[in-house]
Order: structure tokens, then sequence, then C-alpha cells
């Protein structure tokens, strides 16, 4: 192992807080000086948004082309990122609180006021959290999400729908229904999945991708399909199969395997 690569396990290691944090596969210097670069680069865009959003602490890293408005509104932990092109919108009744390391992807939006006639709620955000590539989380009746949240590219978390009883008006001018939605720890929602307004997903589900959630599910859920059904538990024990004694040396000699013998 190169002195490059443990300088950099060490550090990551202490920005993530995981002592003895170790890189899987063979990086050459070349790519990690590349990433180094790159990095360095999103911390420097990173110290004017520390200077305009008081509530975010510790390194920022920035890609281009971020915009955050209403940054007094932005409260974050340390250990930010915010890749290239993201939005951050913290207008809203409580704003946007996210907790330490986490990442917000590419083109990915955060946004909690959709129409200035409506002060929206806000969204809070747990620790070691990754919002996927192109997502959109809408906080107008408030959106919250635990720790250890991973997800997919092109995820929508909603937390409001248009009111449209009235056959009389137009949909846009009948207001909205809010309701909050919960991710609750250890969740990971695959691509495209879509959770609608009041929707608790419980701890340690997997959403699959391109669920459309419509109704609550239970912690340790796997849930897919449109509207989304519960298809298994992780809590489900399954019975290891049977595999004969010799099982390993017969698959071999099926194919063939030089030195193995029935
Ligand atoms: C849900 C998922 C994790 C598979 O979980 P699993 O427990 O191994 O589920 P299985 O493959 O055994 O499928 C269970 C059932 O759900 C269905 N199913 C699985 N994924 C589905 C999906 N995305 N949409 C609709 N149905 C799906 C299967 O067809 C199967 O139905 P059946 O019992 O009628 O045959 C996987 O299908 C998935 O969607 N992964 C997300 C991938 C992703 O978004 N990656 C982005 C990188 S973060």
């Amino acid at each position: 192992m190169t002195a490059l690569r443990r300088v950099v396990e060490h550090v990551v290691g202490r920005l993530k807080r995981e002592p003895g944090y170790r890189m899987a596969g063979d990086w050459s210097d070349a790519q990690l000086a590349i990433v180094l670069w790159h990095r360095g680069r999103q911390i420097v865009r990173g110290v004017p948004l520390r200077l305009r959003a008081r509530g975010v602490r510790g390194t920022v890293f920035r890609g281009r082309r971020v915009v955050v408005e209403h940054a007094r509104q932005l409260a974050a932990g340390p250990g930010l990122i915010l890749e290239d092109g993201a939005f951050v919108g913290a207008l809203s009744r409580h704003g946007i609180a996210l907790g330490r390391n986490v990442t917000i992807a590419r083109h990915a939006t955060l946004t909690c006021t959709g129409v200035l006639a409506s002060l929206g709620t806000g969204i809070v955000v747990g620790d070691r959290v990754a919002i996927g590539a192109g997502a959109f989380v809408g906080g107008q009746g408030g959106v919250r999400i635990g720790d250890d949240v991973i997800m997919g590219p092109g995820v929508r978390i909603f937390s409001e729908n248009h009111a449209f009883e009235d056959v009389d008006r137009p949909i846009r001018a009948q207001g909205e229904h809010r309701a909050p939605t919960i991710i609750h720890d250890d969740c990971w929602i695959g691509a495209g999945a879509t959770i609608l307004a009041g929707v608790t997903v419980g701890a340690g589900c997997v959403v699959a991708a391109g669920a459309v959630l419509t109704r609550s599910v239970p912690p340790y859920s796997i849930v897919a399909g449109v509207p989304a059904r519960v298809v298994r538990s992780r809590l489900t024990v399954v019975p290891p199969a049977v595999i004969p004694a010799n099982a390993g040396i017969q698959r071999h000699a099926d194919v063939g395997v030089a030195g193995t013998s029935r």
C-alpha cells in the first residue's frame, strides 16, 4: 500500500468518524491524486457557503453550479457533500437540518416552499445519509429522514398533495393537503422510487426500484410495485438450503475443472 493511500484512508476515516477506514480495490496514486484535487477544489468552493450559512459546521465539499437559497435556514453537520448542480432551498418555517456526513448527489433538489402563498414546513435528515442523483425531496408538509438512509438515483419524496375536491375551480387555486413523510433509520430506497405525502417507512426497509409508496410500511419490509406492496420481510428466517457435503466438488467436476473427481 502506498503512503498516499494510507494518508487518504486516515483523513477519510477521521472525516467519517470510522477509525480503521479502508478503501477497497487497487487505486493508483494518480487516481488518488485526481480525487484529492477534485475534493480540494470542492472544499475551497464550500468556504463561502460556510460564511453564509452559520448553521453549517465543519468541512463542506461543494461542487460546481450548486445553489443554496436561504442559507441562513440551513444547518448541517461536518462532512456535507453537495455535488454538481445540487439545489437546496431552505425557505420554510423550520428550515433544513442535515446531520453529519450527508451527501447530496448531482442535480438533486431539496426544497421546502413551492409557492409564496404557503410557507413550507422543512426537512430534517440524519447522519450518514446519501440522497441520490436527480432526487427530489419536497418538504412542504415536512420530511424527516433518519440515520444511515441510502438512495438510488431519481428518488422522489413528497409531503403535500393538491386539493381537487371542487370541480368548478382550477386545481391550482384549491390549495394543498399537507402531511409529514417519514423515513426511519437504515433504509435503502431504490432508484426512481416515489414516496407520497403522509407515508412512514419503518426502520430497515428496502424499497424496490420504481416503487410508488402510497401507504406506510412496517419496519424491515421489502416493498415493490405500483402501488407498492410488502413482498417480503427482512425478519423472515429463510432456512438454509440442504447442500450435500461434496456439492462443491461435484459442481467443479460438472464444468470440467481440473483436479476434481467424482
Ligand atoms: C427489491 C430488490 C432489492 C430485490 O429484493 P429481493 O428481496 O431480492 O426480491 P426478489 O428479487 O426476490 O423479488 C421479490 C418479488 O418482488 C418483485 N420485485 C423485485 N424488484 C421489483 C421492482 N423493482 N419492481 C417490482 N417488483 C419487484 C419480484 O419480481 C418478486 O416478485 P414475485 O415473488 O412475484 O416473483 C431489487 O429488485 C431492487 O429493486 N433493487 C433496487 C436496485 C436499485 O435501485 N439500485 C440503485 C443503486 S442504490
